[in-house]
């Protein structure tokens, strides 16, 4: 009998799983307020107590750094409480930086705020865009394919933008549930070749679209995906995700993946967590 060492992907020892050190953007939460409402966490009424913010948010840098990725941070301006959210801030792909446009007057100057970082920090491809996007809110790389969300904030009309702008092929999704106002909240990359999802999220084509390319994705419970466990980050290996999501803990741990639950109960209130939090720098 021919004797094989291959091993099928669904077999992989724990072991196999391999970080990759990635390079971070994030905003401390010094001005993180809830005084608007432009989803439906939103609360103005309710307090927020900012000094267990900024520690919940320090926690997360500093998890960051201990498992071997580089944190930058951009200053944070008064007046933009929901500033803290670098994910929304842009989407650098090959070291290309596609700026965003918010949706909402009251995030608006967050657009041009981290274009200027990324200019003052050397980045020469850079493009301020002409449809509403917010940034990798709604854009998720997953290898050489980006994933892209509309329905509530970036305008359809930004993913051909993108497209080429990156010269990569950028796949539509559409989000119906308003909870789930960002793509980054109702899915989450956890390799070049794999993610997860809540598929109610989605409509009917969108969900055959996902199953299409992605047959084996871990699929997010209705109670998983409520308490924002999609909005997470993967370096291969490492998941750091809202630590009540426990079934999407236990199912990453069966596919051999390190789960890491993270508490950033205060940034909830403003409807975002660990991903929202967190811009990946993606090198060329
Ligand atoms: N309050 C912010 C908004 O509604 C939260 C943004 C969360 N960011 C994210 N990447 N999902 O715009």
């Amino acid at each position: 009998m021919p004797h094989t060492d291959v091993i099928g992907a669904e077999q992989q020892p724990l072991g196999l799983r391999v970080a990759t050190p990635r390079r971070l953007l994030m905003c401390r939460p010094r001005h993180f307020d809830v005084c608007y409402s432009i989803n439906p966490w939103m609360h103005p009424e309710k307090p927020v107590d900012n000094n267990l913010a900024l520690l919940q948010w320090e926690r997360l840098r500093e998890l960051y750094i201990s498992l071997g990725h580089t944190v930058e941070v951009i200053d944070p301006l008064p007046g933009l409480p929901d500033m803290v959210f670098a994910a929304n801030g842009a989407t650098v792909v090959d070291g290309k930086v596609l700026g965003a446009r918010f949706r909402h007057a009251e995030r608006t100057a967050e657009g041009p705020a981290y274009l200027a970082w990324f200019v003052a920090n050397g980045y020469q491809d850079v493009l301020w865009p002409e449809f509403i996007n917010e940034g990798e809110g709604d854009y998720l790389p997953v290898g050489r394919r980006i994933l892209a969300g509309t329905g509530f904030r970036t305008d359809q009309r930004s993913h051909a933008e993108a497209q080429e702008f990156f010269g990569l092929p950028v796949t539509g999704l559409t989000l119906v549930n308003p909870n789930h106002y960002h793509l980054d909240t109702a899915l989450s990359v956890l390799s070049d070749t794999e993610i997860m999802y809540w598929p109610e999220a989605f409509t009917p084509g969108s969900r055959s679209v996902l199953r299409e390319l992605y047959p084996d994705a871990v699929l997010a419970s209705a109670e998983d995906a409520a308490v924002f466990g999609l909005n997470a980050f993967s370096d291969g290996r490492n998941v750091l995700l809202p630590q009540a999501a426990s079934g999407l803990i236990e199912q990453l741990k069966e596919r051999g993946f390190h789960p890491l639950g993270v508490d950033l109960s205060e940034l909830l209130k403003a409807g975002g967590s660990v991903k929202c939090c967190t811009l990946e720098l993606r090198e060329g």
